[in-house]
């Protein structure tokens, strides 16, 4: 089996950290959630591997990922000039995939557990495509699914208004050549776009063999703020601890905290389930549960708690604590000290700030 993973799309609600860099290089746990992606692919035993990317941030893609050698997989990158879909990207995809199945998944999906389950049940299957689902509260922003009684796929409908049952699509997907029929066969959707959603009804309609794997474990599609924060703190819970830095006399840092190489925390309080990434200093200063500090930070007089902080930021005399936040590379957050007494915001095009 080969791999697919879609690494596109603009990350309009992840804006402004997506003008300079891709959504799938932020960092959950100081890793890129795209990493996790790659990781699991491997994990299921697959080495080939192609990554579709978008002109925007390709290149930035390219030099992070490279080769694919240090996860023993390989890597060939396949660029689609312009977001049209995810059946457009598996239809660009064809030299590239030939007539191998695939798994083709979304890559700012985080999924608990990996996938190499799912995999092992398609690759013993004679399904034409096998679909994740997941039981979510509010389906209508997700394509939903209805099962026949045997279990198979009877329909599936892209972001209903009114959905038809609680079981949405994970981005994940298993396929074999006949998706190829699909994508040439469907039109573009109200927005444009040629939708995988489409592509499988249309072999559900044309009698293929389409079968869900349920996944019951937690899965976030790392969209939007609240959602990155989310998969943070559940891809933290999964750590194993380690300390590799240092941490003087004064401090309290316990049990569920990792300190990467050359992280130091002076006289303060750090609760885990939380990193702190390389070189990164935390002085006089509380960083509590949930939080990921990426590497050469310092931060000093300050309180910390859920957040994402990217690297080489200046968090200093902040008089109140930071939550709930998603702080972009290079960011300098500090006290005004001179008149007149207020707010002082360098931000970029559509930042987002919750003041007191
Ligand atoms: C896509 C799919 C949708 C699926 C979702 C999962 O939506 O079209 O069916 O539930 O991914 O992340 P999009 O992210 O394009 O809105």
């Amino acid at each position: 089996m080969k791999g697919l993973i879609l690494s596109g799309g603009k990350g309009t609600r992840l804006r402004p950290l997506t003008f300079t860099s891709a959504k799938q290089l932020i960092p959950l746990a100081n890793k890129p959630v795209l990493f996790r992606v790659i990781q699991a692919i491997r994990d299921a035993g697959i080495e080939e591997i192609g990554i579709v990317i978008a002109p925007e941030t390709g290149a930035e893609i390219k030099s992070v990922v490279g080769d694919g050698s240090r996860w023993g997989a390989r890597i060939t990158y396949i660029l689609q000039d312009e977001p049209r879909g995810l059946a457009h990207a598996v239809k660009i995809s064809r030299d590239f995939l030939g007539d191998s199945r695939f798994v083709m998944f979304l890559g700012d999906n985080c999924i608990e557990g990996g996938i190499h389950r799912l995999i092992e049940q398609y690759a013993a299957s004679d399904y034409n495509s096998q679909i994740v689902l997941t039981r979510v509260a509010d389906p209508r922003q997700y394509g939903v699914a209805v099962l026949r009684p045997d279990g198979s796929i009877e329909r599936l409908v892209e972001k209903p208004k009114d959905p038809p049952s609680d079981l949405a699509l994970v981005g994940i997907y298993m396929f074999d050549k006949h998706v190829f029929e699909a994508v040439e066969a469907i039109q573009p959707s109200w927005r444009n776009e040629l939708e995988i959603t489409d592509a499988i009804q249309w072999l559900v309609t044309h009698g293929y063999r389409v079968y869900p794997y349920v996944h019951t474990g937690w899965w976030v599609d790392t969209g939007k703020r609240e959602d990155m924060l989310e998969a943070n703190a559940l891809v933290l819970e999964e750590l194993t601890p380690r300390c590799e830095g240092e941490v003087d006399a004064r401090s309290t840092v316990d049990s569920r905290v990792t300190l990467e190489r050359g992280a130091r925390v002076v006289n303060s309080v750090v609760r885990g389930p939380t990193i702190i990434g390389e070189n990164t200093q935390i002085i006089n200063s509380y960083i509590g549960p949930f939080t990921s500090i990426d590497r050469d930070c310092m931060i000093e007089n300050a309180e910390i708690e859920r957040s994402i902080v990217l690297e080489g930021c200046r968090i200093e005399h902040i008089p109140a604590r930071i939550h709930d936040s998603l702080i972009g590379r290079r960011s300098i957050i500090t006290h005004a000290a001179t008149k007149p007494n207020g707010y002082r915001l360098l931000l970029g095009d559509y930042s987002q700030a919750g003041l007191l």
